[in-house]
């Protein structure tokens, strides 16, 4: 079984294939998209020790000229130096302008390799073949890609959306259990922000999903890239609408941030941050407190964390304050109305935001097991 979902986007729009065993059939569905004659794929070394041949073999299968480039696995390849790596291995490959780069690996090779596509020659074609659960449900769809500077994460970038994405569900077999819970954060808040049927699900299914289950991860995978594909859709730029898959993000960028990115997992931090964004809306838009602990239940039984970290509140807000997504001076929150629909720019004040802060930490009642 695999699905098809279409990212609407006009004379940009693009395939996402997801199931099991797709890697193989990379080269068929390259030439079904007239991808042109040469492709550089790029990975990191765990990924391509894993996937690289396949990939490759793929490739050659229908004829395409292909190389490989890798670069060092973790979010420090998320840089210059192995940014201009890759523009040298295309040029050493030929790559033209009708060529494509594919991006093999997660998130930190989809968002370096889909920039490294976005600038080469002023732009190849990128085709995203994510293996990590997060760079499934998230990274892989909506183009955005860049490279971090000593300064902060993401600071340069640009808005490239791929030619086609193909997430092999099987690969998900060899992500560390680490990785892939926190995946699972991001897909929790698919649920929270548009879908209470998919949140359901997951608390019905929560043994099978951590089992690896195909044809439900296969499910849930979709239904996310649906949602995702949607929203960006409305609003490809962040413009407006697009804010909303930050629901927990903002406390969650503060909280790598101020602990020095490498404690917690992204999908960590933004299960942290849902819960926080729980209780604010709570008080604010009278989301029901009985959801708040079907959440915090939802990401223990996904072995996420939920309690609020030893960390500086201080140090958060100031944190918070430099996010890029403030607006006019104050910090704007995704804010939840009910399981499935959610509020963005919500602008709070700074005393609210310490109280429940407080509150969360005092309780303790959402400890982690
Ligand atoms: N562009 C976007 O919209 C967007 C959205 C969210 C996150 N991001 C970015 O994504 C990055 C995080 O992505 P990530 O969580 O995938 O991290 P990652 O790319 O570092 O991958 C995590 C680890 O898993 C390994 N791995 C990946 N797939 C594997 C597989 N199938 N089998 C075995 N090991 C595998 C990688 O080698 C790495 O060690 C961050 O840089 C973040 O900023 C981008």
């Amino acid at each position: 079984m695999t699905c098809k979902r279409i990212v609407e986007l006009g004379a940009r729009a693009y395939p996402i294939h997801i199931g099991p065993d797709l890697l193989p059939k990379l080269g068929a569905h390259c030439a079904e998209e007239k991808m042109g004659s040469k492709t550089l794929i790029v990975s990191d070394d765990h990924v391509d020790a894993l996937y690289g041949g396949v990939a490759e073999e793929s490739l050659r299968s229908v004829g395409l000229v292909t190389a490989r480039v890798t670069v060092p696995a973790g979010e420090p390849s998320k840089s210059h130096d192995p940014l201009i790596r890759i523009y040298h291995a295309a040029l050493d490959a030929g790559l033209e302008r009708s060529s494509s780069i594919v991006a093999l690996g997660g998130g930190v090779v989809g968002d370096l390799a889909g920039f490294a596509a976005a600038t080469y020659l002023r732009g190849i074609r990128l085709i995203q073949v994510p293996t990590s659960l997060l760079a499934m449900v998230d990274s892989a769809v909506g183009g955005k890609t860049g490279i971090n500077l000593p300064q902060g994460k993401n600071l340069i970038g640009a808005f490239y959306q791929p030619s086609m994405v193909l997430a092999d569900t099987a690969t998900l077999r060899t992500l560390p259990p680490r990785e892939f819970c926190a995946g699972l954060a991001e897909v929790v808040k698919y649920g929270v922000i548009a879908d209470a049927g998919l949140f359901d699900a997951l608390e019905g299914k929560t043994p099978e999903i951590l089992m690896n289950d195909d044809a439900l991860l296969e499910d849930i995978i979709c239904r996310s890239c649906e949602i995702k594909a949607d929203v960006v859709r409305d609003d490809e730029r962040e413009g407006g609408v697009r804010a909303i898959l930050n629901f927990g993000h903002t406390l969650g960028h503060a909280i790598e941030q101020v602990s020095g990115y490498g404690r917690y997992l992204h999908g960590e931090a933004i299960a942290m941050g849902m819960v926080y964004a729980a209780r604010l809306s709570e008080r604010e838009l009278a989301f029901p407190a009985k959801d708040t602990e079907r959440l915090i239940r939802l990401l223990k039984a996904l072995r996420l964390p939920v309690t609020m970290p030893d960390l500086s509140w201080p140090a958060l807000m100031e944190a918070m304050r430099h996010d890029k997504k403030k607006t006019g001076g104050t910090v704007g929150f995704v804010l939840a109305q009910s399981l499935g629909a959610v509020r963005f720019g919500c602008a709070l004040p700074e005393t609210l935001l310490n109280e429940v802060w407080e509150q969360n930490r005092d309780t303790g009642e959402s400890r982690a097991p």
